[in-house]
């Protein structure tokens, strides 16, 4: 042996070298890593927000030397990084099941209303402790009333046998396209403009990914028959389309699908046995028209038609991190696997096995989130009620005096949002802009982007991190921001921008 604890104890204490005759291998660098982790990308945390923290602390050190004195982070769904409080029922129960001691407490009741006191005790008696490891589906009793829910939902009876709880629905979306990607020759229709989650999670599978376009003149809409049409052509270039991504309502959009349209889109998915993953984590984020699952329709259709709809794969996701839950850090959500054969759902249960479980506490706050206080007289019933109320009536007027400041840009095109949080308008980007961009070697809207972020503080994402048709340029922003000074900055900056480069 070269090196002993005695040795190596020697040496440091006499300030000798050691006896090592090895020349050392160069570290691990980047040509090591994964490609696929080299070609995904995320622009919700992309460079744009990075240099939004960087300008934070700046803003840190010394307060007065940029033009703006805080950072607005519009760039991402998180309500409670703004000013949304968390509903005071998730957080009273969740509170008695991390720390259960508190239930044999004297004065319980001086804290806690009775309601809550017992749905905690409920939890408990069917968790066990939220410290434990829970089978990688989640906890049986829990996914039972996530099958409960989506039957007072939807009409139509689910099993507990097909739901999975997950940690947000980004792990129930790594799982379902892990599990089916395999190469280029492996397709998925994504949504354009999309979530940039199905594209970094396809370019880490190296899997295709199809896109077909929302028409943005139509308020976002769907369209089948482009969907048809990707499919063809991707089949006619070797390639398998295996699943069709649905974002209802639409991140970044804010659009919500009819149920007309849902139900020609699932008979696409029929015509060519494509799997179709309908993401539904802003089901509760609605402010204008109805949301109606696609699980539902497509229940509707197969109790029609049972032949003709009987391939359908579809799995339909939730998360407590939207809406007015608003809890992203808890990462809970589920997703239902409607549908799926035996050994594909075996495949999914070994992919989550492999995590283990997701947190315990994720997976408590969906039950508390499809199963609110249940005494109509409680306390606790009242306040959140009130609470609810509160935040959606807050984002619907936020969404709307966002949508108004759009509206009177000059340049700009904005379609209402019915649903979700973000708006994602439509920039005309003048051609002086187009070529400061190009010098700078960044795309125009990113370049739009980033002047806001210097010259106001306010952080958005540039359209070209979630798609858009050639040559059009978006900025997506969420209307989470409380206040309307921001929005006032933002149509300032918007004034001396177009002066600047109108040309
Ligand atoms: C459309 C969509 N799907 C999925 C997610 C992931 O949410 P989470 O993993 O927090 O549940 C988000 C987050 O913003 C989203 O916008």
């Amino acid at each position: 042996m070269l090196i002993t604890r005695t040795s190596l104890a020697n040496a440091v204490a006499n300030g000798q070298r050691l006896y090592a005759s090895f020349k050392p291998a160069p570290k691990l660098n980047e040509l090591d890593l994964n490609p696929n982790v080299i070609a995904a990308e995320y622009a919700v945390r992309g460079p744009i927000p990075a240099r939004a923290e960087e300008l934070r602390a700046i803003l840190q050190t010394n307060p007065s030397s940029l033009p703006f004195s805080t950072i607005i982070n519009a760039n991402i769904g998180n309500p409670q990084q703004l000013d949304q409080q968390p509903l005071t029922w998730y957080r009273q129960v969740l509170s008695l099941l991390q720390n259960p001691m508190l239930l044999k407490a004297k004065h319980i009741s001086d804290v806690y209303p009775q309601d809550v006191v017992n749905r905690a005790e409920d939890l408990l008696s069917s968790i066990g402790s939220v410290g434990a490891y829970s089978g990688s589906q989640g906890v049986q009793l829990l996914r039972e009333s996530v099958a409960d829910f989506i039957f007072r939902r939807d009409g139509h009876e689910a099993s507990a046998d097909d739901i999975f709880l997950t940690g947000g629905a980004s792990a129930a979306v790594t799982y379902l396209l892990t599990a089916i990607c395999s190469g280029p020759d492996s397709g998925v229709l994504i949504p354009i403009p999309q979530y940039p989650l199905y594209t970094a999670t396809l370019a880490l599978n190296n899997a295709t990914p199809l896109p077909y376009y929302l028409e943005e003149s139509k308020g976002w809409s769907t369209n089948p028959d482009e969907i048809r049409e990707v499919i063809v052509s991707a089949i006619s270039r070797g390639i398998k389309p295996k699943a069709l991504v649905v974002i209802n309502p639409g991140n970044p959009t804010g659009a919500i699908l009819s149920y007309d349209n849902i139900a020609d889109i699932i008979t696409v998915a029929a015509e060519y046995g494509v799997m179709v993953i309908a993401d539904e984590v802003y089901q509760e984020n609605v402010f204008r028209g109805e949301f109606v699952s696609m699980r539902r329709v497509f229940k509707d259709l197969q109790a029609a038609e049972p032949e003709l709809y009987a391939n359908v794969l579809l799995a339909s996701l939730h998360s407590t991190s939207k809406g007015f839950s608003g809890e992203c850090g808890q990462r809970g959500g589920y997703m239902e696997l409607v549908n799926f054969s035996e050994p594909l759902k075996a495949a999914i249960t070994k992919l989550t096995s492999i995590n283990l479980c997701p947190t315990v506490t994720g997976q408590a706050l969906i039950e508390l989130m499809i199963n609110p206080p249940r005494d109509a007289d409680g306390e606790s019933t009242k306040v959140y009620n009130q609470e609810r109320d509160a935040i959606m009536v807050q984002l619907k007027s936020r969404s709307q005096a966002l949508y108004d400041a759009f509206c009177k840009m000059e340049g700009v095109e904005c379609q209402l949002p019915e649903g979700a949080m973000y708006l994602f308008p439509k920039i005309t980007i003048p051609q002086k802009a187009q070529d400061k961009a190009k010098e700078l070697n960044v795309a125009p809207d990113a370049f739009y982007c980033a002047q806001l972020l210097e010259h106001t503080g306010i952080c958005t994402v540039p359209g070209s991190g979630f798609g858009q048709v050639e040559g059009t340029f978006h900025v997506r922003t969420t209307f989470l921001v409380p206040g309307t000074e921001w929005v006032q900055l933002w149509e300032n900056f918007h004034k001396q921008f177009m002066d600047e480069f109108r040309g």
